[in-house]
């Protein structure tokens, strides 16, 4: 083998480390995925009957306040001016979200200022006097009452865990912003947009490089592949972003993962709810949200006569299911100190992403902490001979 480094997974952790090595640390990179494309759970594509770009593992939005990581994916990319905005079905009723001043106000038929919201949610709030909350709904209520939460957030949190309210700890949510302004741009960062071209024109652009080869449908733990674990064991530096509890063959445990089943459906007219996304948060509706991929990108000509909705199911992950949320019970928090240790034990192996350390990380975190793996561990041992530990 030939590769100065091999990088398993092409998610952004990998792309990020891959594309920095062969530029800046002038190295021969091998990157291999055992799926059939790179990019990871932000891969997208056209969908093959309109052209609309579908993010394939639910919708993935660009949004960071960190300058360097910004600086960073605009060398591969530019990104529009989409704003993320997020709306929610209740009892036939459509709401803006997060709670803001717009939601209290038609959620009460009112026309509250910001300070006679203010104390009626903590009117509402102090329901359970002062009591210590005891489940997630106890929680809840203690934060925003119990109108907003018993309307908002109560079953749609229950249907993304498929258990009874009364059943989830409170320790699932410690906070619940509400805005006292009419304010409902989704996320709080400097920088959003989505990219120009689509995520995967990005993706390719940083691996577009004589020194980075990429192998996909190559798996690490097949031994039939030059690649693989057993093959690079002790003869390259591996930077490794699959499922840490995998690579330790979970001596330690299986680490519990939520993930989503997506309904894909291409309806025959321009425009099916008028935003990109629609959240159902009542308990007769077995979805969670539907997504409809035309009004991520307003900029673009597609198609009036047909549009792509995907609904949105959430349940617990079963061998062979996608993880996409770490659950984090105190046995997977055991579990995962053990494979800390086993991790900083295995000599030439570094583990990072989101599967890699059993986190959800952000695509703007994923890349961050690329950055700083490539600073802090690949950069000292390739230029000073460092220890890869
Ligand atoms: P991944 O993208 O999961 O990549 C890991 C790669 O490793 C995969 O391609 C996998 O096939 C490969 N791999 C695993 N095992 C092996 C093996 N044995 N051999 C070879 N290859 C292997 N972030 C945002 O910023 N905005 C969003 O709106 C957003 N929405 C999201 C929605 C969902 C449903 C999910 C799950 C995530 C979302 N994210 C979002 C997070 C984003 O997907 C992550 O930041 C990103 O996936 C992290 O990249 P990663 O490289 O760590 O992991
Ligand atoms: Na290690």
């Amino acid at each position: 083998m030939n590769a100065d480094l091999l990088v398993v997974g092409s998610g952004l952790f990998g792309l990020t480390v891959a594309e920095r090595a062969a530029n800046d640390l002038g190295l021969n990179v091998v990157v291999i995925d055992r799926r059939h494309h790179i990019g990871g759970n932000a891969y997208s594509e056209p969908e093959a009957q309109t052209g609309i770009e579908v993010h394939r593992y639910g919708a993935h939005l660009f949004h960071t306040s960190n300058e360097r990581v910004w600086n960073y994916v605009n060398q591969f990319t530019g990104f529009t001016n989409y704003v993320h905005k997020v709306y929610t079905n209740h009892h036939g009723i459509v709401y803006p979200m997060p709670v803001n001043l717009h939601t209290i106000n038609q959620f009460f038929n009112a026309a509250y200022s910001p300070s006679e919201a203010r104390q009626l949610i903590a009117e509402q709030a102090a329901e359970l006097e002062g009591k210590e909350p005891e489940n997630f709904v106890e929680k809840g209520i203690s934060l925003i009452g119990r109108p907003l939460y018993e309307a908002f957030i109560m079953h749609y949190t229950a249907k993304q865990w498929q258990t009874d309210p009364e059943q989830l700890p409170a320790s699932i949510i410690s906070r619940l912003p509400v805005r006292y302004n009419y304010d409902n741009r989704y996320f709080n960062d400097t920088w959003e947009g989505l990219p120009v071209d689509g995520y995967t024109a990005w993706f390719e652009r940083m691996v577009d490089h004589p020194r980075i080869e990429v192998k996909l449908d190559t798996d690490f733990f097949d031994d039939a592949q030059p690649f693989s674990k057993g093959a690079a064991a002790g003869q390259v530096p591996v930077v490794y972003t699959g499922p840490v509890d995998r690579y330790f063959d979970f001596e330690a445990g299986e680490l519990g993962w939520r993930t989503i089943d997506l309904e894909e459906e291409v309806l025959p007219i321009e425009d099916f709810q008028g935003t990109s996304v629609m959240n159902y948060p009542d308990a007769d509706v077995p979805y969670t949200r539907i997504h409809e991929f035309r009004h991520f990108h307003p900029e673009r000509s597609y198609t009036k006569d047909a549009t792509v909705i995907m609904r949105e199911y959430s349940r617990f992950a079963e061998k062979g299911d996608e993880p996409y949320y770490p659950i984090n019970t105190d046995a997977d928090r055991a579990g995962l100190l053990a494979y800390r240790d086993l991790a900083r034990a295995e000599s030439n192996v570094l583990f990072g992403g989101r599967l890699g350390t059993y986190k959800y990380l952000d695509m703007h975190m994923a890349i961050g902490s690329a950055l700083s793996m490539v600073d802090n561990k690949l950069r000292p041992h390739f230029t000073e001979g460092a220890r890869l530990e």
